[in-house]
């Protein structure tokens, strides 16, 4: 019998033909995420449920899908999926590493550039029709090129950040929980958390968020920082004490941060929105029309392996996997 399969927006047409091979789909009729007792109505009788990366699947909703053998998120992060859950009844999860790096290491610059060279309020500074001419210390910012770049978390999107690091001659300092075997060869040096944060001139957080992740930014690490130093977030915004960060800002212990990602999306903390050093994006890391596709095509050969009984690319819970 045809697979029944919810994906939570309006799919691509491409993505929805590859899962149509498979069986019936629903698309959510909106790009928001469902109230949850709706979400649970759909998917009361699917076997698959494809999210984007910003929509949750709770325990309560995959109690409410008896049927349900995989969950086939269109992100990278999967934090707000409960896979402990879901493997407790062998549902299969999986993500959409890779596809995404690139993208996500263009915007990590972008934040970090726009920070730096203070581009939105120089943009915001001529819309308001305020420039009367060139003057010599309109809008001084600092120098990126040769400047010392921290990135916490050299996975994936950390090395990809890396890389475009050599092109402005940065001095390249990285934390992980492990040291990466690549480093040496790509001219990255390895630092504690501690002795990244007093020695970067940019900070970029680049982590998944998990137990050990949330706050890794908080009032502690943020006083180590240089206060000409400036943050930048891309990972998840729990993984910053965003209170704590606002004050650090406001009390001028940090020159300014560049933030894609916010610890209760779509609400950003009032004391950051108010300050013109702190560069904000609506948690756009990923969105590239290109790689907006190429994420929803690699959820969906995911969840098609998985409903044929084949054993997909990208699971993130092998100990759900019972086999062909
Ligand atoms: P990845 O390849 O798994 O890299 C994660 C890195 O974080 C690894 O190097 C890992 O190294 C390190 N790490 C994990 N826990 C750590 C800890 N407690 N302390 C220090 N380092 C730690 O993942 P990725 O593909 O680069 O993606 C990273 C994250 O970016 C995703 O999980 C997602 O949340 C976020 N993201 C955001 C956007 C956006 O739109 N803003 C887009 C894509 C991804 P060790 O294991 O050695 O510690
Ligand atoms: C986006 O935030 C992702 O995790 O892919």
């Amino acid at each position: 019998m045809a697979a029944r399969i919810f994906v939570t927006w309006p799919i691509e047409p491409e993505a929805r033909a590859i899962l149509e091979r498979a069986g019936p789909v629903e698309t959510s009729p909106t790009e928001q995420e469902l109230p949850e007792a709706e979400l649970a109505r759909r998917v009361a009788d699917v076997e698959a449920i494809v999210p984007m990366g910003a929509h949750s699947v709770s325990a309560s909703i995959i109690g409410a899908a008896p049927r349900l053998r995989v969950i086939a998120v269109a992100a990278v992060g999967y934090n707000l999926i409960d896979v402990a859950a879901a493997t407790r009844r062998s549902i299969l999860v999986t993500n959409t590493p890779g596809v995404l790096t690139e993208t996500t290491a263009d915007m990590a610059w972008g934040l970090l550039l726009a920070v730096a060279r203070r581009i939105p309020e120089g943009d915001r500074f001529v819309r308001a029709g305020r420039w009367s001419g060139v003057t010599w210390s309109l809008l001084l910012g600092r120098d990126v090129h040769g400047a010392t770049l921290g990135i916490v978390g050299l996975g994936r999107i950390g090395k990809a950040i890396a890389r475009r690091a050599q092109g402005f001659g940065m001095r390249v300092l990285y934390h992980s929980r492990h040291p990466d075997p690549e480093a040496d060869a790509m001219g990255v040096a390895y630092r504690t958390k501690t002795d990244l944060l007093r020695e970067a001139d940019f900070v970029v957080l680049a982590v998944p968020l998990t137990a050990d992740t949330r706050h890794l930014i908080g009032e502690a690490e943020l006083r180590l920082m240089k206060p000409t130093a400036v943050l930048v977030n891309i990972a998840r915004g729990p993984v910053v004490d965003e209170a704590a960060l606002a004050r650090a800002l406001r009390e001028g212990r940090l020159a300014g941060a560049g933030l894609d990602v916010f610890e209760d999306e779509p609400r950003v903390h009032p004391g950051l929105v108010e300050l013109e050093q702190v560069v904000l994006t609506p948690h756009v890391g990923s969105a590239s029309r290109a790689t907006r596709l190429a994420m929803a095509t690699r959820a969906v050969e995911n969840c098609l392996a998985a409903l044929e009984g084949q054993r997909p690319a990208d699971l993130v819970n092998p100990e759900a996997w019972r086999g062909p």
